[in-house]
Order: C-alpha cells, then structure tokens, then sequence
C-alpha cells in the first residue's frame, strides 16, 4: 500500500492489518515514553485546505509519536491563498523531500490526483476530501467499534472482524465523507449498515450502497443497533434549504434526551453513541454526547493510534502488504524497525 485514499478499495486484510497494528501503538501510548524511533528523520507534512482541529492534530501527535518531523501547511497565509495551484504546492514539498503528505481538501478527489501525478513521489493519506472520503476517520470508528464489541464479546485479538455487529448512521449523509468511507469499510469489515436521514440528505444512488436505508430515525432505532453514528449537519456545504428547520430537524433526527431514555427501556445496554466532531450539540446531539455511553473521547484518542498504524504501514513498507499471512507476528511494539531511508528520484 503506497497511498491511503479512501476505504472503497481497502481490502479486509489490510484494513484488519492497520487496526491489529493501530492495537500495538495504542500499547505504545499507554507507556511512559510515548515515543518510538521509527520515523526518525522522515518528513510528513499536513497540507490543510480546508479548516480542521482534531484530525490535523491528531495527525501531528501520530508523526511526533513515531518521531517524524512535521510539517504544517496550513492553506491560510500562505501562497495558496494567493492563487498557487495544487501542482505547484506539491512540488515545493517535493523539494522539501516530504515522505509523507497528509491532505485536506474541499474538492472531492484531490488526494487521488495527487497520489496519481507525477509531481510528488511522497505517500498521499486522504484527511477528508469534499463529501468523498475520509479513511482514517472510519478506520478509527471502525477501531472504536471493535474495541466495543470485543468488551462484550471477548478479547480483541489480531484479525478480528466486525461480524454480526449492527452500525446505524444517521442525519446528514448527503454531504458526509464520514458516511462513505464507513459504509464501505464497516461492511468490508462484516458488520450490517443501516442508514437514517431525511430524503433531502441522502445521496441519489444511495440504493445500490450496501445498506438498509430508513426514513424514520425510531424505527431505525426499533432494528437495534449496537451503534448509533450521529453525523454533523454539513451546513457550509449546502447551498439550499434541505429541511424546514433545525428546530424540525432536531425533533426528527436528533439523538435527543427522549431516544437516549428509549435505548434504555428496549434494554439495548450496550449500545453506544458515536460522533466523529465537531458536534452541533443541540442539533444532531444533545446529552447522549455526555452519557457513559458516548464513544466521542475514545473516538479522538483511538485516531492517534490509527493515524500512527497509517504513517507506519505506508512509510516502513510494510512487508505484509495486503497478504493474509499465518504468521502474523511483528516485533511491535518494543523494537519497531526504523524503514530504510526514501531513495530519491
Ligand atoms: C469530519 C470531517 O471533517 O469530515 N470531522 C472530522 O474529521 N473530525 C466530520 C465533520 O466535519 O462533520
């Protein structure tokens, strides 16, 4: 795997190969020393065009982690801003020999032409790209939920799947890169997707994804899903009325005090709450954001973890690269190998 551009085209063995690493980093920042050399002297650099708190810090803390240096290319105040086109950005980062670029960007498809040019020889990880993808976000709630799930069901040991779990995603998935990237991945991963959202904000050609789509959230809610995923309201990416109000909105598609009370009394004890931030609380969300079962905090910390899984397996060239093996046994976390030095071009 050279680029990490989106979850459709992740096999299960990969993706089950980059959670089972992501378990050993986690290991890694629970110790006293979070560091680990093997990154050392590599440069990733996160080019950001559109705003981000989390995922581009979370990014930082998994390179410094890892001991690469970091790069933040933050598209306000600098040249990009006065006009200099992606092409000319990724080869001033190639002549600043970056190894690694972690990009966010408005226009769905930008990380896939960058990994496809010829201007940059670094490894591209998509950090959000319109309302396409966001795969990382996705690997860490897939993360998430098999963390979850093996409390429930047993120990999460290497390869584990999300088989026989039921994942609801509701509101906004017309402008949600969350959604797609776990719809794809969740269902590579075994578990059963169901979709909830107002006809306005569900994609055309959502019936050919491999989901249930529900038009009411309760009786999504009455399928008894082990999870629910509330997404942002994308309200800078709509350019017209998709729903009356958001007084309207949140009575018909918000996770409310009412629906928190009604998990209790179907007796789904186990179900959690998730939210990939940042929340309009109030609107998509309210106290269930607070409510022991809210995976919010554990969703953001587990992102270190995926992210540092990501740069790892992309910059040591990971010699399991995609193949099944029997003998899944890595010298993570105590003496990970330091990748041999990029030759240039
Ligand atoms: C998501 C994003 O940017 O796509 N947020 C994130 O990465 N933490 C979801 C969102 O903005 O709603």
């Amino acid at each position: 795997m050279k680029h990490l551009l989106s979850t459709r085209d992740l096999s299960a063995a990969s993706a089950l190969r980059l959670l089972d690493v992501a378990e050993e980093m986690s290991a890694v920042g629970e110790r006293e020393i979070k560091k680990l050399p093997a990154l050392r002297g590599r440069t990733v650099v996160n080019l950001f065009f559109e705003d981000s708190t989390r995922t581009r810090i979370s990014f930082e803390a998994a390179a410094k982690r890892l001991s690469a240096d970091v790069i933040n290319f933050a598209v306000k105040g600098s040249s990009v801003s006065k006009g200099e086109s992606l092409k000319d950005t990724a080869q001033t980062l190639e002549a600043m020999s970056a190894d690694a670029v972690v990009i966010r960007h408005p226009a769905s498809g930008a990380p896939a032409r960058l990994a496809a040019s010829d201007w940059i020889d670094a490894a591209v990880i998509n950090a959000g790209d319109g309302t396409h993808e966001h795969p990382t976000q996705a690997l860490l709630d897939a993360f998430t939920l098999r963390r979850h799930w093996a409390r429930i069901g047993g120990t999460p040991s290497a390869g584990t799947t999300l088989a026989g779990m039921k994942v609801l995603i509701v509101g906004d998935v017309l402008h949600s890169r969350v959604a797609r990237s776990n719809v794809w991945l969740l269902t590579t991963l075994g578990a059963e997707v169901l979709l909830a959202g107002p006809p306005t904000l569900l994609p055309v050609g959502i019936g050919s994804w491999p989901c249930t789509v529900f038009y009411d959230l309760d009786e999504a809610i009455a399928q008894r899903p082990d999870a629910v995923m509330m997404l942002r309201l994308q309200a800078e990416r709509m350019n017209a009325a998709f729903f009356p109000s958001t007084r309207e909105y949140s009575r018909r598609w918000g996770f409310d005090d009412g629906r928190l009370a009604l998990l209790d009394i179907m007796g789904l004890d186990d179900t959690v709450i998730m939210h990939p931030g940042p929340m309009n609380r109030g609107l998509e969300i309210s106290a269930a954001a607070d409510s022991p079962r809210s995976t919010i905090l554990a969703q953001v910390r587990n992102g270190v973890s995926v992210r540092m899984a990501a740069l790892y397996l992309l910059l040591s060239g990971d010699p399991h690269d995609d193949e099944p093996r029997d003998d899944e046994t890595h010298s993570l976390p105590h003496d990970l190998p330091i990748p041999e030095g990029r030759t240039t071009r």
